[in-house]
């Protein structure tokens, strides 16, 4: 099997396929998961039009690997879940840079997803920071550009990667938006709530720390996902109430929270409400934290 050159380091002529070290690549458990939203965000709109990303990225990214999307394309909760949540937080995006047009915007296990396509006006800048398995991958197949988009090796499950990244201090004047999405359920609940509280202890006032979340309930369920089961990772975490992300650090805030089942018109609503005394979060939902001042 052969890959078109795309003229990308790892397809200029003599690196190419057979021993072209991209479509070798095999990753871990969790870091494997990246291919299930880069697969939704590239193929996803054929089962759900409406939710078109227009990633003009993500079908180059998998040729590139090889990958064969058609098994993770049969997950069309995960697939929606994806398309629904990069719809919202591009949303969600766009307002923060329209009010902060030079700020900075980071993607915190940001695996090949790529939002600056979208959030790039220009003056604002950009951090795509990952495990080194992945940066590495990152840097073959989508390296930094223009000088406002950086990819960075950071380990989240380790305290201090505030400094890592060089973030700016909490009184820096222009708050930052950071997004932490399909990330956070694979890792132990102390580590996921640690990641909360270093944004909160760090981040300028005003920053706003995007988390997708599922319910408590999925946690140790990752065998009965068409997607997620295959790799290997597991759900560790998940939400019993929204509210106890607040309990995490005094100077959280909710700016803004959504359920999935808005996807599903008044039913989704209605199931939900039904269901809540028993789930107690949503099954999957998107979180806006913001930090007040110190
Ligand atoms: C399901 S993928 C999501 C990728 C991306 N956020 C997206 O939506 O396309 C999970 C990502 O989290 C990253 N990840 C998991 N644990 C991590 C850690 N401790 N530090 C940094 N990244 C981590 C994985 O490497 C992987 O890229």
């Amino acid at each position: 099997m052969s890959i078109r050159s795309c003229g990308r380091t790892h397809c200029l002529p003599g690196a190419v396929l057979p021993d072209c070290r991209v479509r070798q690549t095999r990753l871990e458990a969790v870091p494997g998961t990246l291919l299930i939203p880069l697969a939704a965000r590239a193929y996803g709109a054929q089962l759900y039009p409406w939710l078109e990303c227009a990633d003009t990225q993500a079908r180059h990214l998998l040729d590139c690997l090889g990958v064969d999307c058609a098994p993770l394309l049969q997950d069309r909760v995960a697939v929606l879940n994806v398309l629904w949540r990069t719809r919202v937080i591009k949303a969600w995006a766009e307002a923060f840079f329209q009010q902060y047009p030079a700020a900075t915007g980071v993607a915190l296990g940001c695996g090949l997803s790529h939002y600056f396509q979208w959030l790039d006006n220009g003056a604002n800048r950009w951090i795509d920071a990952d495990l080194p398995e992945v940066c590495a991958l990152r840097a073959a197949l989508l390296p930094p550009a223009r000088d406002r988009r950086i990819n960075a090796e950071v380990d989240l499950s380790r305290p201090g990667w505030w400094d890592t990244l060089r973030l700016p201090a909490f009184d820096a004047e222009t708050p930052l938006f950071l997004i932490c999405e399909g990330v956070l359920m694979y890792l132990p609940p102390a580590q996921a709530q640690a990641i909360v509280a270093e944004y909160a202890a760090h981040a300028p006032p005003g920053s706003v720390f995007v988390l997708d979340a599922i319910s408590h309930l999925g946690v140790g369920q990752a065998r009965h996902s068409l997607s997620v089961g295959p790799t290997g990772a597991e759900f560790r975490w998940g939400l019993r109430q929204t509210d106890e992300l607040l309990a995490v650090h005094p100077r959280l805030r909710l700016a803004e929270s959504r359920s999935v089942s808005e996807c599903y018109g008044w039913m989704g609503w209605a199931a939900e409400m039904l269901c809540m005394p028993w789930f107690g979060a949503p099954l999957y939902s998107l979180v806006a934290l913001t930090v007040g001042p110190r």
